[in-house]
């Protein structure tokens, strides 16, 4: 046989093996793997200063900074769910999802930031939502600390103050003992590189540059804070209740260019995602070795006379390590990496390539959507949850985040549908290795208030009219993709000849044939 008819049969024998797995159903959601959407207070509720509400710092920063957004937004109405929160659980039950993610606002609920007063319209608010989903059959999953910090707490030294961790944990407490006996997902702090690599490199509120010393203590401190409202729900509320409590990392996949570039991966995992992990995950505990060697040989170098990153106790780690239930997972996309060539500065949007000598670049065979930062690799999440799995030993693994940026209004979002299809598929092959993935979350419900994006970025299965006073919802062709998958809980064929009939438009069936083998 020729070379060509050799690789003509192998990619026949590669399409019929993909066939027959979409036909066997090797495609199908295992029982129990959940499906939901995902938002968050500040980037819909509105209402921002609707009865007692706290001011935030994403209040306080783009009231007085508002040419920091995109287009001069800010979320003071946004989607304004704090009064529409009753067709937002329609939307739930339309995309027919098992679980809807949400974060409750820290300063809706304790206006001053601290535990002596509680709001009785922000109790009311999440109750509603949190009963209204329940009545649907929906599970509400809620995030602690979607980055909406009272400011007043932020005027007190914010995340680097370490007496944080006790205003965290009295938040969580108060949460816990209101919602308890209703939410039995928790998640404690969204995405703690946001919070502190982005908080302390204005790239998200409070807007500051400090990354030498802030972020680091930051570092130190949300770790800690995780720990404490883990800990306290372990001891006094899972007796109750029986919940699971994790937070949500996000972790952009970082792989090496070349084979030569390994240990340069190695070291750039463990500066983006290795320090918001190590500490919880692994079995040693406290920081990730090489990473806190690296940058304590760099403080030293600069004359600093204390570690930048606030070392542990052996009391601190014994007490941060183990603090989970599962992984929670936010994951968009993925980053080749090499060392820096001499001379090069390496960069990136976070800090900290200068640290370890790394250069953070694409792919040029990646589509990248919108912003040059989103590279799509579906494999990519597939490997990621391979690489958590083997690193930490964890197998329960649930997809908190996950979603494609567009411009454009576009209610036949079909390259939405392609990405959304594709990560899910990189899901169920990993679900076929054996590695527990519980569910995935998608996000977004909506469109809604992209940070400093301002309302310039769409994530919504549904599009939001933020022109229109009562911000109408109208579902994209990715919400009938969405309500489909909740039904039919498999991605075999049937999801394309659907789309094929709904959609019946030429852009859709060209990306539909390149689906398809
Ligand atoms: C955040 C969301 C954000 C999304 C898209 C995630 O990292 O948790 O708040 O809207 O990314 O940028």
């Amino acid at each position: 046989m020729s070379f060509g008819n050799k690789m003509y049969v192998s990619a026949l024998v590669f399409c019929i093996v993909i066939s027959v797995a979409r036909c066997s159903g090797n495609l199908g959601f295992p029982p129990g793997f959940k499906l939901g959407v995902a938002t968050a207070s500040y980037q819909v509720e509105g209402a921002w200063n609707v009865s007692d509400k706290g001011e935030s710092i994403w209040d306080r920063l783009l009231h007085t900074q508002p040419s920091l957004s995109a287009d001069g937004s800010n979320g003071d109405v946004a989607c304004d769910s704090y009064h529409l929160w009753r067709r937002d659980i329609e939307m739930a039950v339309e995309l027919g999802v098992d679980m809807y993610r949400f974060s409750i606002s820290w300063p809706r609920l304790l206006p001053s930031g601290f535990a002596n007063y509680v709001s009785e319209d922000g109790k009311r608010y999440y109750n509603n939502l949190i009963d209204g989903l329940l009545e649907k059959g929906i599970e509400p999953v809620v995030t602690l600390y979607h980055w909406d910090l009272p400011q007043y707490l932020q005027d007190l030294g914010g995340w680097a103050n370490p007496l944080i961790v006790d205003w965290f944990a009295d938040y969580a407490r108060v949460a816990y003992t209101l919602f308890g006996d209703r939410i039995k997902t928790w998640l404690t702090l969204n995405e703690p590189l946001i919070i502190c690599d982005g908080g302390y490199n204005k790239l998200w509120a409070p807007y500051l540059d400090d990354l030498k010393v802030a972020a680091f203590l930051c570092n130190k401190n949300v770790m800690m804070a995780h720990a404490k409202a883990y800990r306290m729900y372990d001891e006094e509320f899972r007796p109750l209740y029986q919940g699971k409590v994790s937070f949500p990392n996000i972790f952009f996949w970082f792989e090496p260019e070349t084979p030569a570039d390994a240990e340069a991966a190695v070291l750039t995992r463990q500066m983006w995602h290795d320090r918001y992990a190590h500490p919880v995950f692994s079995q040693a505990g406290g920081w990730p070795p090489e990473l806190e060697k690296v940058l304590l040989a760099n403080g030293k170098r600069e004359g600093y006379p204390y570690p930048r990153l606030p070392p542990f106790t052996q009391e601190e780690i014994n007490y941060v390590k183990g603090t989970y239930d599962f992984y929670a997972l936010n994951h968009y996309t993925t980053r080749l990496v090499r060392r820096v060539k001499p001379g090069e500065a390496g960069s990136w949007i976070f800090y900290g390539s200068e640290e370890i000598n790394v250069a953070i670049v694409n792919d040029p065979s990646w589509t990248t959507a919108v912003t040059d930062w989103f590279a799509i690799n579906p494999t990519g999440l597939r490997k990621q949850l391979h690489w958590i799995n083997s690193t930490y030993g964890i197998s329960d693994i649930l997809i908190t985040e996950n979603g494609l940026p567009t411009f454009e209004k576009d209610l036949l979002d079909v390259n939405r549908i392609t990405y959304i299809r594709s990560y899910l598929e990189q899901i169920l092959l990993a679900i076929n290795d054996g590695i527990n993935v519980m569910g995935y979350t998608a996000w977004s419900l909506m469109d809604n208030f992209e940070w400093l994006a301002g309302y310039t970025v769409k994530y919504g299965l549904y599009d939001v009219d933020f022109t229109s006073p009562n911000r109408t919802r109208t579902p994209r062709e990715s919400a009938r993709y969405f309500s489909n998958l909740t039904k039919t809980r498999t991605l075999t064929d049937d999801n394309i000849y659907y789309l094929r009939n709904v959609t019946k438009n030429t852009k859709a069936l060209k990306t539909l044939a390149i689906m398809e083998c």
